[in-house]
């Protein structure tokens, strides 16, 4: 949550900035912010979007150094005194933070100055300035500022009395530093932000800190030892981060749901066609004797689809949890239990907490995500990417998609590992899958008549499946409610008489998967309870289980690969309903993309 940028160089720094502000409003945008400093520091701030905070900046204005903010508000409402940067009382400080520091009201009680924010933000920079007349010396007083948080932060810092340096510090949130060209470098949450000035960065660690200046970027501890670390190229084709000639960078990603499939069969097979995993991550799956899959919200809904396969495929007993809850709730676990993290951006605060404690604890992790270099993967023993390309609206679709590809991958690994018969030819029934994903999206406008019809005036809707159609179902629900506002459950269609069937009135909702072979008659039961109690049925089935009122009838694939292509429909379902109510799609209220905050 919350977005960093900040460049020091010899000419306008604003414009990349901005920029480079734009590329990170997917994980914040209730208000943005801006320092500039070329003789004096100028600091903008505005309420709503990076476009807002563009047209309050005087072209006039502009700066060789700078830090730049896009936030999503933990502490106080967002407005401009609560929007970053913010200052030290003599303005000496000017400070941009993402993350949450858990010690800041101990801490303001100990600073005699007055607050003019609600944010945890304004004590560190206040507590900078503090440390400064005590030590006298800015890097020792940034050292000792750092050491006395608790809670994660990733930092930018400019003194308004030194054209030569700006000032990092990273812990527990993501941050960077792009390697400029010797006139100048860069900082950002992520690098997509500065993809525009450079490919060059440098991983920054927990618990350091960066002195940056136009030549050179020098990593230090906290207490102050210079660390080594070669850059590395960040891999992003800067033409995957534009939406290109798409209204929405949603749409965009679902049209490359096929590809993507067609991309993660290349990289996991061999050129004899077979399933190939590194080395590391075979021996972890052979190890383990149940797996223990942690995530949240979506990633969450695909872990769900990827226990049904590592059982049924792989025989090994699996477990899925919510993030947020396992570190509190934790299970009895197995002797030889195997961590799979699934995470888009690998950098979700939730499942990383779960991370730390399993690794306090010995036990072995992999992770599962689309982002290389990222926390959650760096900090497992072993990784497998999703290579789906950069994700970019916060609802995620392609992710899902991937992550679902990659797990049947997994699974059958483990399968051979465990010397398992295997059911059908994965690698043949994922290309078919691309396939019939590309003929779902060549209908688009039979997804856009279904939600106009459906769900454009409504207020609530359910999502009916069994077996794995209920986990899509669930993912189904969430994103109609991310990106339309409309309330949405997801239910397995037997429990829906056990209590949710109250709600169902004249003229509600329901959205019913058929494709499970051995309970497809069950769910045609569930939807006849609804219709007679005034539902109005949206039932998308597979070929060889349709009946003639279908909305649509999906081409059949393998039974254990139906969430692959039962959730397009769901995705483009909502994305028109969205539309049609008017609602920003690529950017929902109250939401993020990465959740960096516990
Ligand atoms: C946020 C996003 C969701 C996403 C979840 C987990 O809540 O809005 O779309 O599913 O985080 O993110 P991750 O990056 O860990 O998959």
């Amino acid at each position: 949550m919350c977005g960093i940028v900040g460049m020091i160089g010899n000419t306008g720094a604003k414009e990349v900035l901005l920029k480079g502000l734009e590329k990170l409003e997917y994980r914040g945008y209730d208000s943005a912010g801006l320092a500039l400093m070329h003789e004096n520091v100028n600091v903008h701030k505005e309420v709503g979007r990076i476009a807002a905070l563009r047209e309050i900046i005087p072209a006039e204005v502009d700066g060789t150094i700078g830090i730049g903010h896009t936030r999503w508000a933990t502490h106080g409402v967002p407005s401009v005194p609560n929007a970053h940067p913010h200052q030290s009382t003599t303005g000496r400080f000017t400070l941009v933070h993402n993350g949450v520091i858990e010690n800041d009201e101990i801490i303001k009680k100990t600073l005699d100055v007055p607050f003019l924010s609600e944010t945890d933000t304004e004590v560190i920079v206040q507590l900078m300035e503090k440390h400064f007349v005590e030590l006298g010396d800015v890097e020792a007083a940034f050292r000792k500022t750092l050491s006395d948080l608790h809670g994660s932060y990733a930092i930018a810092m400019i003194d308004s009395e030194d054209k030569e340096r700006l000032y990092i510090g990273k812990n527990k949130s993501p941050l960077l530093v792009g390697l400029g060209d010797g006139t100048f470098n860069v900082v950002a949450s992520d690098a997509m932000a500065m993809l525009q000035v450079t490919d060059q960065y440098l991983e920054l660690h927990d618990g350091e800190i960066v002195i940056l200046t136009r030549e050179s970027a020098t990593i230090k501890t906290l207490d102050g030892d210079v660390l080594e670390r070669a850059p590395y190229t960040a891999e992003i084709d800067a033409s995957d981060i534009e939406k290109g000639t798409y209204a929405h960078y949603m749409l965009k990603e679902m049209d490359e749901q096929p590809a993507v499939i067609r991309n993660i069969i290349q990289h996991y097979q061999n050129e004899n066609g077979d399933i190939e995993l590194a080395e590391g991550v075979r021996e972890l799956v052979s190890e383990a004797d149940r797996v223990y899959i942690v995530a949240c919200g979506t990633s969450y809904h695909a872990g769900l689809v990827g226990k049904q396969l590592i059982e049924r495929v792989a025989g090994v007993p699996t477990e899925v949890h919510v993030a947020s809850e396992f570190g509190y709730n934790m299970p009895l676990l197995t002797e030889k239990p195997l961590f799979l993290f699934i995470s888009q951006s690998g950098e979700t605060a939730d499942s990383r907490a779960v991370l730390v404690e399993v690794k306090k604890l010995g036990h072995k992790a992999l992770t599962l995500t689309n982002v290389a270099g990222s926390t959650l993967s760096r900090e497992a023993n072993e990784t497998m990417l999703l290579h789906a390309g950069p994700e970019i609206a916060v609802a995620s679709t392609k992710a899902y998609t991937a992550q679902i590809a990659v797990l049947a991958i997994l699974a059958y690994d483990i399968a051979r590992a465990n010397g398992k018969k295997l059911p059908f030819d994965l690698m043949q029934e994922l290309a078919l899958v691309a396939t019939t994903m590309d003929s779902i999206m060549a209908q688009k406008e039979i997804f856009e008549e279904l939600a106009d019809k459906f769900l454009k005036e409504s207020r609530n809707a359910f999502f009916l499946g069994r077996g794995l159609d209920s986990y899509v179902g669930l993912e189904g629900a969430l994103k109609l409610k991310e990106i339309s506002y409309i309330q949405a459950e997801g239910y397995p269609g037997g429990e829906l008489k056990h209590g949710p069937i109250a709600l169902i009135e004249d003229g509600t909702p329901v959205i019913t998967l058929v494709s499970q072979p051995n309970t497809h008659l069950n769910i045609r039961g569930n939807i006849k309870e609804v219709v007679a109690r005034g539902a109005i049925a949206c039932t998308i089935s597979m070929e060889g289980m349709e009946h003639e009122n279908d909305a649509f009838v999906l081409p059949r694939v393998e039974p254990l690969l139906t969430p692959l292509v039962t959730v397009l429909p769901l995705q483009l379902i909502s994305y028109y309903a969205a539309l049609a109510r008017d609602c920003d799609v690529d950017k929902p209220r109250n939401l993020a993309k990465s959740v960096t905050v516990e």
